[in-house]
């Protein structure tokens, strides 16, 4: 950093102490907070790297790009915010680990409402192509009690790393929902995930580009899990041994989150029966929600 001179930080902190004043009327204390708290930091952001006035105009271009790309199906400035890691510290402080209960990650950009409801034991893949995978575990609260009728919500990728709201035709395919039985039990069919990139083809991608930084995430299959009195989870699991596990583009992945998708040899015979030809995996996730009142979840990066 370099150094100012006395008078030069005065001028600056004069400024500032100005700009934070001017919020000190704002009725809503909260409001007044988080503005004057905004304020502090960007300031000290632009004093600390001696922001060029060339530097500020290039940041209001990007900000306008990421605008002008922005629509009701692509949100480039929560992707934004995901390659920040500013979508998973908002999830980790708003999250603090709770006894026992599953840990929560990024919502993504792909959810859809009204997915179509699976059985127990049905298939979320539809036509998406990929290796047939069996998931299965059970949703209990953190005193171990099994909940019943749980809402899970399950989405995905194709092999080819694309989400259904990716194709040209509007088929349904790699998401469901599905309901836990009276003991808290659940199981699917889906496909193996495999890694895909973000959304790279905007200004996210560029700023991802010039950083020298690839926006590939980890393999993953997303959940969300709801009960009355019980906190909504939004996750995913990864998969054990995926090497992208490190270098995950949104900082999504928790260690706590990882599970081992087990290789099954063609033949091997399925849980339910189903013929399968060749190969096929297999995982266990047994999801625990903590107390709390449900909510909708999806503003949360
Ligand atoms: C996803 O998991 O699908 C996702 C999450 C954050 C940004 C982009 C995609
Ligand atoms: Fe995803």
């Amino acid at each position: 950093m370099l150094t100012t001179s006395t008078a030069q930080h005065a001028r600056e902190q004069e400024l500032l102490d100005r700009v934070v004043r001017s919020f000190g009327t704002c009725p809503d204390p909260r409001l007044r907070e988080l503005l004057t708290g905004l304020v502090r930091h960007l300031h000290a952001f632009i004093r600390e790297v001696r922001l060029t006035e060339r530097e500020w105009a290039a940041a209001i271009e990007f900000l306008t790009r990421c605008g002008h790309v922005t629509d009701d199906k692509r949100q480039e400035f929560i992707l934004l915010s995901d390659v920040l890691g500013a979508s998973m510290q908002t999830i980790t402080v708003a999250n603090p680990a709770r006894g026992d209960a599953t840990e929560a990650t990024v919502f993504g950009p792909f959810f859809v409402d009204g997915a179509p409801r699976i059985p127990l034991g049905g298939d979320i893949a539809g036509p998406a192509a990929g290796e047939p995978c069996w998931v299965e575990g059970t949703v209990t609260g953190t005193d171990g009690t099994p909940l019943a009728d749980a809402r899970i919500e399950v989405w995905e990728a194709d092999a080819d790393g694309r989400y259904d709201v990716q194709y040209d035709d509007g088929r349904t395919a790699g998401r469901a929902h599905l309901h836990t039985d009276e003991d808290g039990r659940y199981r699917f069919w889906a496909v193996t995930p495999t890694p895909y990139p973000i959304p790279h083809d905007g200004p996210v991608g560029r700023l991802l580009e010039a950083a020298g930084r690839s926006p590939m995430r980890a393999s993953h299959l997303h959940f969300m899990v709801s009960h009355p009195g019980r906190r909504t989870l939004v996750t995913h699991i990864f998969v054990r041994g995926d090497e992208l596990l490190e270098h995950d583009s949104v900082f999504g992945v928790r260690p706590s989150l990882i599970r081992d998708f087990e290789k099954q040899e063609p033949g091997t015979p399925t849980p339910d029966g189903r013929q399968v030809e060749g190969t096929w995996s297999r995982v266990r996730f047994d999801i625990v929600l903590a107390p709390g009142e449900p909510e909708d979840r999806r503003g949360d990066g």
